[in-house]
């Protein structure tokens, strides 16, 4: 794989089927919110739609069923991602899903020719994204709107019991993500990225997810996922008896007796100027 930013399926989770497990959780968990948001924020059944970092197809399933009348068009850097995404479409997107082996920075798509483009979960992750938000500026129709759906380290969720333990594992994954070129408090400036790249009609909404809806199952899978500090234990960022620390405090958060969590994701909007 050629991304020079923070993810890399091959070396983000234990292994790749593991992490393709942890996005498939992570893609259903906080869609309802999301797709709410989506719509309020503009987005229609028969709008020409771009997801860029579309990864295994997970969510672009989702936008399928929730516009079942749209073209998608997929814009994904790594070709183990595409082939998963053309594997797992194959039965369920039709011939109106495409798919693009691309990067954000450079999708080689047409101008001005594409009403709605979803970034989920991909800002965090690339070093220049001022210049990701200009590629997609140009790709949009004028008045054509970018979503940007992201997360910040500081307003990552809320642990109940509150587990010292989880906080350390969020501010090591920060600095992981800093040293691979990534950004993982990238919610707090997703605004500015938008009006740097030429966006207006800015908004900023939160979304929230949380276990007593949808119990605890999904969560100890995302965000309870301790193999993910494996590769900051190699990068040298987590000592083995923090991993080990960190292991035990989610056994304990799970056992205890009426675990919380909540997770709180940005979702930040423009417009393409009509002039
Ligand atoms: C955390 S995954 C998110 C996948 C999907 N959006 C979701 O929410 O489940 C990030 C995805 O962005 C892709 N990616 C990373 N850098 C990229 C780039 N420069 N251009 C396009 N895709 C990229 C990765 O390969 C990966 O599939």
């Amino acid at each position: 794989m050629t991304s020079t930013g923070s993810y890399d399926i091959q070396q983000h989770n234990v292994t790749p089927e593991a992490e393709l497990q942890r996005l498939k959780t992570q893609a259903t968990i906080i869609w309802k919110k999301e797709a709410r948001t989506l719509e309020w924020f503009g987005l229609k059944d028969g709008m020409s739609v771009v997801e860029v970092g579309s990864g295994p197809g997970f969510t672009t399933e989702q936008l399928c069923t929730l516009l079942p009348n749209s073209e998608i068009t997929t814009v994904e850097l790594d070709p183990f991602m595409v082939q998963q995404a053309q594997t797992y479409l194959k039965d369920k997107g039709g011939d109106r899903v495409n798919f693009v082996q691309a990067s954000i920075t450079e999708t080689g798509l047409p101008d001005n020719r594409f009403d709605f483009v979803f970034a989920r979960l991909i800002f965090q992750h690339i070093p220049e994204p001022v210049a990701a938000a200009t590629e997609i500026r140009r790709i949009l129709k004028p008045g054509g709107k970018l979503v940007i759906v992201d997360t910040d380290a500081d307003l990552y969720g809320l642990f109940d019991p509150p587990n010292g333990d989880f906080a350390m594992a969020i501010d090591k994954f920060s600095q992981a993500s800093a040293a691979l070129g990534g950004n993982f408090r990238i919610g707090r400036y997703l605004w500015r990225i938008l009006q740097e790249a030429g966006f207006e009609n800015l908004d900023l909404e939160a979304v929230v997810t949380h276990s007593d809806e949808l119990g605890m199952d999904p969560f100890a899978i995302h965000p309870l996922n301790v193999t993910l500090f494996l590769r900051l234990v190699k990068m040298g960022l987590m000592t083995e008896e923090e991993l080990a620390s960190l292991s035990q405090s989610r056994e304990d958060f799970l056992a205890s007796a009426h675990p919380f969590v909540l997770l709180i994701w940005l979702m930040a909007c423009g417009a393409k100027p009509a002039h």
